[in-house]
């Protein structure tokens, strides 16, 4: 009888420690692959290390960080680079395949880290292809900001443009407390 109760007591702990583990490894977001990205606040994105894909991928618009999408969908974005949304974005095929790997190597199902996880999850809607703006999450989280801010906002002009309302975006800091979105300020909703 006694034995049977300190079993089931054994158990219960093992459960909450395991319970315990998980929690914090879904809730921890520092730990990311590459322990050289330096510390992260919470529910951050790692930023881009690569400086090819910075110079290459930024040039046009702000250098999204490889964990704001699913592996597969980068591979749709490098495999068609010459026609991308209505550009010419084509590269020698040797920095392709080397930026391809980066981005392949860092996707957002690749992470551990819970904002790029959040990017992961989901399907990516529309017919053309994959966009940051167009995958579930990003959606969720900007639904309630008007168009008005952005496609009618000169100094926005489109949700692509992450940094013009994000300050931190560069450093991976996407927090909905540090939002300014320019004319606007600070959005409440
Ligand atoms: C010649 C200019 C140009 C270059 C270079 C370029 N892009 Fe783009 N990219 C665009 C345009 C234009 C859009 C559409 C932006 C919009 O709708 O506001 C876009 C959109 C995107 C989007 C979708 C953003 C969203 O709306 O969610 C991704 C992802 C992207 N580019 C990745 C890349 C990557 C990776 C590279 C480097 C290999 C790259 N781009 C290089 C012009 C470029
Ligand atoms: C027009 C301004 C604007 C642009 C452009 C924009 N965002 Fe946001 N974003 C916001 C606002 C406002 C919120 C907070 C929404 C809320 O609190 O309901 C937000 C929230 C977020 C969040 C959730 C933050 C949190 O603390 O939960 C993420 C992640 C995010 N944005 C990523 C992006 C990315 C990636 C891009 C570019 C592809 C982008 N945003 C472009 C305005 C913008």
């Amino acid at each position: 009888m006694r034995a049977a109760f300190i079993t089931v007591m054994g158990a219960a702990l093992i459960a909450l420690g395991a319970s315990g583990l998980a929690w914090s490894e879904h809730d921890d977001d520092r730990g990311g692959r590459a322990p050289t990205q330096g510390s992260r606040t919470r529910g951050d994105l790692a930023p881009v290390t690569n400086e090819g894909y910075r110079t290459e991928c930024g040039g046009c618009h702000f250098a999204y960080q490889p964990g704001l999408l699913p592996a597969a969908a980068w591979g749709r974005i490098m495999n068609t680079l010459d026609q991308h949304f209505g550009d010419d974005a084509s590269l020698d095929p040797a920095l392709k395949d080397e930026l391809l790997a980066y981005l392949d190597a860092n996707a957002a199902d690749r992470s551990d880290g819970k904002r790029a996880r959040s990017f992961a999850a989901g399907k990516i809607t529309g017919d053309g292809l994959p966009r940051i703006t167009q995958t579930t999450y990003f959606k969720r989280k900007h639904d309630e900001v008007p168009i008005r801010y952005v496609k009618d906002n000169p100094q926005v002009k489109s949700f692509s443009a992450c940094a013009a309302c994000h300050p931190g975006a560069d450093q991976g800091d996407f927090n909905e407390h540090q939002v300014n979105i320019p004319g606007v300020g600070r959005f409440e909703d």
